[in-house]
């Protein structure tokens, strides 16, 4: 590898033992990868020494050792010894936790989880990491903009991050981010490279695309159909507004690897189709018409039979405050029925919003909850006793079900809320 004069110091150890071992994963994650070289990055998304109860226990089982620095360097930083970790040297922020601050007992969390929560909170703030706790950053307080070179974690950020904002990432883990926020450096790969962000697959739509619905069905097909390519998406769309790229990037990126997409006309790297393949030819031209999108309808509610539907899940990703403000107005004057609960998910930004506007109150008064940091995927819970699920989410519906041993229907966030408020499922591909 070839290292730039700052990155020898660190990795000599003149920043401090912490940005020694970074340093060091960093070297060693590169040439794995087979990257000559590192960007500088000052846009981390991760997760810097965060810790559940079963890791603290683990590590106080196997190292004897289990404090915020003991967990950042044995684990973090895969080191052999545990160091003290200093302030972050790049701009990072937190994703998404596994608990709601205020709600963890509605999750199911015991007080001394809760406590370890805010310990460890306590700890990542201290080091200028960002609370943000959220998987869409980006709505957040971290808007990464064209060519800016970040390292993500999350599928559903990383994906947007690429394609929507044209900034750069790869889907970076925990060790590699962790490392990133103490040096600012990131292996030069992948997509951080421009001959390797363009399209391979055209995906050619023959049915109009228009609802947040079909936009999480079109995503679901391209994930299975192009895996951990890149899609150049042409035809029947419609203007896609933020919502909808949320639902078809995190759609495409569960039921594939897709990180990044372009749609003609409409991605910052995808102005026209030569743009957007540059100098290769599609390996291959993938038509998605009204049979691809029933059979992704019925792929995700195949795990669907009852029709009593006893919880309601929205917010993934992590619900904007337009989408609050649209759950508000479907609920305003509303109860949700005796058998069903509902429980919205979102970041602590756009909630201090929704409590303003009063968001909050008009969903609370219907008898649901909004939470946040977090979602049922995430902290694996649903509320107790629940048999089946209705969901707005591609990527939540094909996560949720086998995780928590639940049926799941699947449909727009109209159904979904009829359905909390009927306590029926009568959804449909309209
Ligand atoms: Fe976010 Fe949970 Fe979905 S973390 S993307 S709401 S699976």
């Amino acid at each position: 590898m070839r290292l730039t004069s700052d990155e020898q110091a660190m990795l000599d150890g003149a920043g401090g033992p912490a940005r020694q071992k970074a340093m060091d994963l960093l070297v060693r994650y590169a040439e794995a990868l087979g990257a000559e070289a590192f960007v500088d990055t000052n846009n981390v998304a991760g997760v810097p020494g965060s810790s559940t109860l079963f890791l603290k226990n683990y590590y106080q089982q196997h190292a004897g050792q289990s404090d915020y620095e003991a967990i950042y360097s044995l684990y973090d930083l895969d080191a052999d010894e545990i160091v003290a970790v200093p302030r972050a040297n790049a701009y990072c922020c937190h994703l998404q936790g596994g608990m709601d601050p205020d709600n963890w007992a509605e999750l199911g969390m015991t007080e001394e989880a809760h406590a370890h929560f805010q310990q460890d909170e306590a700890q990542v703030a201290a080091r200028g990491i960002q609370i943000l706790k959220t998987c869409t950053p980006y709505l957040a307080g971290n808007l990464p903009v064209k060519g800016q070179h970040c390292a993500w974690m999350e599928s559903s950020a990383v994906v947007f991050c690429n394609s929507v904002l044209g900034a750069r990432t790869n889907t970076e883990g925990r060790e590699s981010t962790s490392a990133a926020t103490l040096t600012g450096k990131i292996p030069d790969w992948g997509l951080h490279r421009v001959e390797c962000r363009y399209g391979t697959y055209h995906i050619e739509v023959g049915v109009p695309v228009t609802s947040v619905m079909d936009w999480g069905l079109l995503g679901y097909f391209i994930g299975y159909a192009v895996e951990e390519n890149i899609p150049v998406v042409s035809g029947h769309v419609s203007q896609p507004d933020l919502i909808r790229h949320k639902h078809f990037g995190a759609a495409a990126a569960s039921s594939g690897g897709v990180e990044m997409y372009h749609i003609v006309g409409i991605t910052p790297e995808a102005a026209t189709p030569e743009m957007a393949f540059g100098p290769h030819k599609p390996v291959a031209t993938i038509g998605y018409g009204q049979a691809d999108r029933q059979q992704m309808y019925d792929r995700l509610n195949s795990v669907g039979h009852d029709p009593h539907v006893d919880y309601v899940m929205l917010g993934c990703p992590h619900a904007s405050i337009e989408q609050m403000w649209e759950v508000a107005k479907l609920l305003e004057g509303k109860k949700i029925h005796g058998g069903c609960r509902l429980w919205v998910f979102t970041s602590r930004s756009v909630k201090t919003i929704a409590d303003l506007n009063g968001y909050t109150r008009v969903i609370q008064d219907a008898g649901g909850l909004v939470m946040t940091d977090t979602c049922s995927a995430i902290s694996r819970a649903v509320p107790k006793g629940t048999k089946v699920v209705a969901l707005d989410s591609a990527k939540q519906a094909h996560y949720l079900p086998a995780m928590v041993g639940v049926e799941a229907w699947f449909g727009s966030t109209e159904d979904c809320i009829q359905a909390a408020l009927n306590g029926r499922w009568n959804g449909g591909l309209r």
